[in-house]
C-alpha cells in the first residue's frame, strides 16, 4: 500500500482498515465461510484453501451473497463496505499460498482426528515461528492431533457456534504445550473482529458449550421419561423461560441478580438445589420407551417436511436477536 494512502487510512477514524494482516483458512465450507466473513468485515485480507475447487469456486458466489444480504438487513458488520470487504478474499488450491506470510491460521476441514492430524502436518511445513495454527473442531481436544508436531507449541483450537456471524461464542482451547502467548494472541485477535472468547483452561471432552448443553438434555430427557413432563412442554420452559433470561444473563448473573449477590441466594436457595440435584437419575442412555415417545413428540411438533422451513424462521429469529443485543449493549449499567 502506498504511504500516503496508509497515513490517509491510520487517521480516518473508521478503524477497520485494509491491511491489518492476513489470514489462512483451510476448508471453505460452511464454518471456512463464516470465518470468512468475519475476518473480513474487520479489515483483514483472508486466504482460502480447500481441496476441491468447486468447494472454492462456490464459497465465493456464497461469500458475495451474504455480503449484499447483510448489507441489505444492515447487519453486515464493520465499516467497510461489502465491496471492499470482497476484495479482501483470495481463494487458492495451493495451501503454502494459504499460509505463508499468515498471522493466524483457521482450519475448519471436517471433524476427523487422523485428517486434523495430516493436515496440521502439512499446514506447520509453510507455517514460521509466528503463525497461529488454529482449529475450528468441535469436539477433539487439540493434544490428540497435534502432539507429532514441531510447531505444536503454535496450536490451540478456537471453536465457534453455528452461525458464528450471529452467535459471537468462541471457547478457546489450548493442549498441554500450547504457549501461553498464542492463548492471548488468538483471544484478542477474536475480541478485535467482534467475537466473544471463552477460555478451556484445559483439555477436557465436550469443551464446555456442548458439557452445558447435555446436562441440560440430560434433564430434559429424564424429566419425559419419567413421565412428569410433555416434550412439548420442556421446550416451553426454555422457550419462554430460562432462555428468555440465558440470552441476556448466564447462569451465574441470574443466581446473583434473584437474591441480594451470590452470597445471599446461595444461602437462601442453595440446599434446595443440593436437594433437588441429588434426584437426578444417571445418564439416560437415548433408548427405551422414551424414544419412541420424544421421536413421536418432535415428528408431530416439529414435522421432518417442515426443517428447513423451521431453520429458516430459527435463523431469522436469531439475526432479530443479534441486533437487539448489539442495540442494547450500550445500556447495560456497568
Ligand atoms: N457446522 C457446524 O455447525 C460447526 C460448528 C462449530 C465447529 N465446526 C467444526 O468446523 C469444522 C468444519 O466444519 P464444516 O461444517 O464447515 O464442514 P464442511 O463439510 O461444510 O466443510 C469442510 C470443507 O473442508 C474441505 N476439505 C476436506 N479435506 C480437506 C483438506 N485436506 N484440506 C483442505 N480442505 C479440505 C472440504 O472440501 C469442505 O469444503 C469441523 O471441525 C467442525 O466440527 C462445525
Ligand atoms: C489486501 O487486500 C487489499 C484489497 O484487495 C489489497 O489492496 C491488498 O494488497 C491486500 N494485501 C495483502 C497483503 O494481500
Amino acid at each position: 500500500m502506498n504511504r500516503s494512502i496508509k497515513k490517509k487510512m491510520e487517521s480516518s477514524n473508521t478503524i477497520p482498515v485494509y491491511g491489518k494482516g492476513k489470514i489462512g483458512i483451510i476448508g471453505s465450507g460452511l464454518i471456512g465461510r463464516s470465518w470468512t466473513l468475519i475476518f473480513i468485515s474487520a479489515g483483514y485480507n483472508v486466504t482460502i484453501f480447500d481441496i476441491e475447487q468447486s468447494q472454492l469456486s462456490g464459497a465465493l458466489v456464497d461469500i458475495e451473497k451474504q455480503l449484499a444480504e447483510l448489507q441489505k438487513s444492515g447487519l453486515l458488520r464493520g465499516a467497510l463496505t461489502p465491496e471492499q470487504q470482497r476484495a479482501l478474499v483470495s481463494v487458492t488450491s495451493d495451501m503454502k499460498e494459504a499460509i505463508t506470510g499468515a498471522l493466524h491460521i483457521q482450519e475448519c476441514v471436517p471433524e476427523n482426528e487422523d485428517l486434523k492430524r495430516k493436515v496440521f502436518s502439512e499446514m506447520e511445513q509453510y507455517a514460521d515461528d509466528s503463525t497461529v495454527l488454529c482449529s475450528s473442531t468441535s469436539c477433539i481436544v487439540p493434544s490428540k492431533f497435534t502432539d507429532h508436531l514441531k510447531r505444536r507449541s503454535q496450536c490451540i483450537v478456537a471453536h465457534p457456534v453455528n452461525p458464528p456471524y450471529y452467535c459471537p461464542l468462541v471457547e478457546i482451547i489450548p493442549s498441554p504445550w500450547t504457549e501461553p502467548s498464542v492463548v492471548s494472541r488468538t483471544r484478542t485477535l477474536l475480541e478485535g473482529v467482534g467475537q466473544v472468547p471463552v477460555t478451556v483452561k484445559k483439555e477436557i471432552d465436550g469443551f464446555a458449550l456442548n458439557r452445558l448443553q447435555y446436562a441440560i438434555i440430560n434433564e430434559a430427557w429424564r424429566l419425559v421419561a419419567d413421565g412428569v413432563m410433555s416434550a412439548e412442554d420442556v421446550d416451553k420452559v426454555f422457550t419462554a423461560g430460562l432462555g428468555m433470561r440465558y440470552a441476556f444473563c448466564g447462569p451465574f448473573e441470574v443466581i446473583h441478580l434473584n437474591a441480594e449477590g451470590t452470597a445471599s441466594y446461595l444461602e437462601r436457595y442453595g440446599s434446595t438445589i443440593q436437594r433437588v440435584s441429588s434426584t437426578f437419575g444417571p445418564s439416560p442412555t437415548f433408548t427405551g420407551p422414551a424414544f419412541d415417545t420424544i421421536v413421536q413428540d418432535n415428528d408431530a411438533n416439529y414435522p421432518l417436511d417442515k426443517l428447513q422451513e423451521i431453520r429458516q424462521w430459527r435463523d431469522t429469529r436469531l439475526v432479530a436477536l443479534a441486533k437487539l443485543k448489539k442495540d442494547l449493549e450500550s445500556q447495560k449499567p456497568l
